[in-house]
């Protein structure tokens, strides 16, 4: 999968632009705050149906405009192209085009375009709140299976209307045991579901993961990812036992609950345990380690979506590279081959001798030559006129 050309209007400080990227590694690069990150934001956009720094639609329109325009063109590996359009009002919800055609809702893009997004906050994702490692299985998953996110959604909706009635009930002091069971037949129903998706997801992660790390590290140290939830390794057996198991806690603890006004079981309380060597690495990894396991968890998503959709996804790197030593930055470097990589960066850094490369400085929000570049592309033209 290949981003070709996406073209920007009024988007952040991008006032208009347009910007193509070639096969293999693309690097944009500049000096701060200069755009580059509102470009990978831009392409993200498409993999994600929102921005993944923004909290709201219209931080990401120009300050002096009402309206920006995001249109991008990729190709899968069987070189059909599509087009994705998104338009951004301050004042109105976002909408989603696919080949010119108005989508009726936001999710149903997402899975479409697939990228996988490294930035420097993915790089503390061993030591974040759990929260954290929850969303990189959302982010990851909803892209390959759209089911996911309907799930999720609805998920979400049913724990907070139980959790409503809860609190109600726990602040009147009233129990109302028959609309209780009927939140939880549900709850446990979508626990199930999900669990199972991300159970299945987790086995895959923690293939890929060992697999990267050890190649990074040499082998020394053996990495373990599993999942951390309400169900045991027997429940996953069939999906009643596991419906049962979120079935039973639910039922089983309703004075903890009434207690708290909170729904307390369930796969809003997921988590990866992550270990290597044996040791739980939330407390006892390096910061090294740490940076290698992230990189290999975000080298490991990109396979899994390749396995599961039949070509890789495209790799956004933002400004991650600078965070990374020679021997990892080497290791990206020399695995990278076969994919689309966008890369953001304050210098071309590492890739200055390669001549495969499609640069691009940004400044301003602009695409443009770097001086220092001009100065030495006039010198040649004047030793060559000699
Ligand atoms: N809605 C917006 N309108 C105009 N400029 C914006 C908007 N949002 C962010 N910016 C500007 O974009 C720049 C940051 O861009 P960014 O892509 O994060 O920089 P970098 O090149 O360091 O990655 C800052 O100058 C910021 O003021
Ligand atoms: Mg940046």
């Amino acid at each position: 999968m290949k981003v070709t050309d996406i073209e920007f209007d009024s988007f952040r400080n991008i006032e208009s632009e347009k910007i193509e990227f070639s096969d293999g590694i693309n690097v944009i690069y500049g000096e701060n705050a200069q755009g580059k990150t509102n470009i990978l934001e831009g392409i993200y956009l498409f993999a994600r149906g929102k921005s993944f720094r923004a909290f709201k639609d219209k931080e990401l329109v120009k300050f002096d405009k009402s309206v920006a325009y995001v249109k991008m063109n990729f190709e899968n590996k069987d070189n059909e192209k599509t087009f994705l359009g998104a338009e951004i009002s301050k004042s109105l919800p976002k909408k989603f085009y696919r080949n010119k055609v108005k989508v009726a809702k936001t999710a149903e893009i997402i899975g479409e375009f697939r990228a996988v997004l490294f930035c420097p906050s993915h790089l503390g994702i061993i030591k974040d709140s759990p929260s954290v490692r929850r969303k990189f299985l959302d982010v990851a998953i909803s892209q390959l299976r759209p089911v996911y996110i309907k799930m999720m959604t609805r998920y979400n909706a049913v724990m907070e209307e139980r959790n409503a009635i809860l609190k109600m009930m726990s602040e009147e002091r009233i129990l109302n045991q028959d609309l209780m069971d009927i939140y939880s037949e549900e709850l446990a129903s979508l626990c199930a579901d999900i669990a199972d998706i991300r159970n299945e997801y987790i086995k895959k992660l923690d293939f890929w993961v060992k697999n990267f790390f050890e190649e990074m590290t040499g082998g020394k140290e053996k990495p373990k990812i599993t999942y951390e939830s309400n169900a045991s390794e027997n429940d996953f057996e069939s999906r009643e036992s596991l419906k049962n198991r979120y079935l039973d806690l639910l039922k089983n603890n309703k004075e903890r609950e009434y207690k708290y006004g909170a729904t307390l079981f369930g796969i809003h309380k997921d988590d990866l345990k992550i270990e290597i060597n044996g040791k739980d690495s939330r407390l006892y990894s390096s910061q090294g380690q740490q940076r290698s396991l992230s990189l290999a968890m975000k080298m490991a998503e990109g396979e899994i979506s390749r396995e599961s959709k039949g070509e890789y996804p495209v790799f956004l790197f933002d400004d991650v590279l600078s965070e990374l030593d020679d021997s990892r930055k080497k290791y990206i470097l020399s695995n990278i081959k076969a994919r689309q990589v966008i890369i953001t960066g304050c210098d071309k850094g590492v890739f200055e001798n390669t001549d495969e490369c499609n640069f691009i400085y940004i400044k301003d929000g602009k695409r443009n030559i770097p001086v220092f570049e001009k100065v030495e592309n006039e010198e040649n033209l004047e030793a060559d006129m000699e």
